[in-house]
């Protein structure tokens, strides 16, 4: 089925998010040295560019999860951020890489990352592939950042709208005619 025309406007193809995510990866393992590094993925949204970053990553590396969600099926946070899942086990000690697929108000993440650093974390370093800069409510630093978009919604690549459009291999907006009818 191909729902580039009638409901997603493509913007990053997967080639370009390839690319971007073997960047990343690069200056990870820069930064990283010989350590293993500690990926801790936000699911749902992230589960995609993790998938790709730790592949891409040619180190040791270990891959927790941990489900947040702060939209049920609204288009824009609600400011209310429920853990959906918790770690599997304990991050003491750790220097975590949080990843996360896209920060909007911010609110999540400050909330993960306080929560984070009150597990005793030795440090919290955060890779994000996209960052929607023009609508922040809370200061959140970005190490290792993929693209920045403007107040836009966009799917695919994890992204969702309603449980909608996470398996597209890349990313565009979601024409407005789709999220008014719901
Ligand atoms: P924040 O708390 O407002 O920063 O929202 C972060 C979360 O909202 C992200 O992890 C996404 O799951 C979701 N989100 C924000 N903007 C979009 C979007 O344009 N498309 C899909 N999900 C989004």
């Amino acid at each position: 089925m191909d729902l580039t025309s009638t409901e997603v406007r493509p913007v990053f193809t997967a080639e370009a998010i390839a690319a971007r995510v073997s960047e990343l990866a690069a200056a990870i393992r820069r930064d990283s040295g010989n350590e293993e590094v500690f990926f801790l993925c936000i699911l749902k949204g992230a589960f995609m560019f993790m998938a790709d970053l730790s592949r891409a990553i040619d180190r040791h590396a270990r891959c927790e999860f941990i489900g947040i969600s702060s939209y049920g099926k609204e288009k824009s946070s609600s400011g209310e951020v429920r853990l959906t899942k918790d770690l599997d086990s304990s991050i003491e000690g750790a220097n975590v890489l949080v990843v996360e697929d896209i920060v909007d108000t911010g609110l999540t993440l400050s909330y993960l990352l306080a929560n984070l650093e009150s597990r005793g974390a030795a440090s919290v370093r955060l890779a994000a592939l996209l960052d929607k800069f023009e609508r922040r409510e809370r200061e959140v630093q970005i190490d290792y950042l993929g693209f920045k978009i403007p107040d836009e919604f966009v799917v695919g690549y994890g992204l969702d709208f309603a449980e909608r459009y996470r398996e597209l291999p890349y990313i565009g907006v979601l024409r407005p005619s789709v999220y008014s009818r719901v």
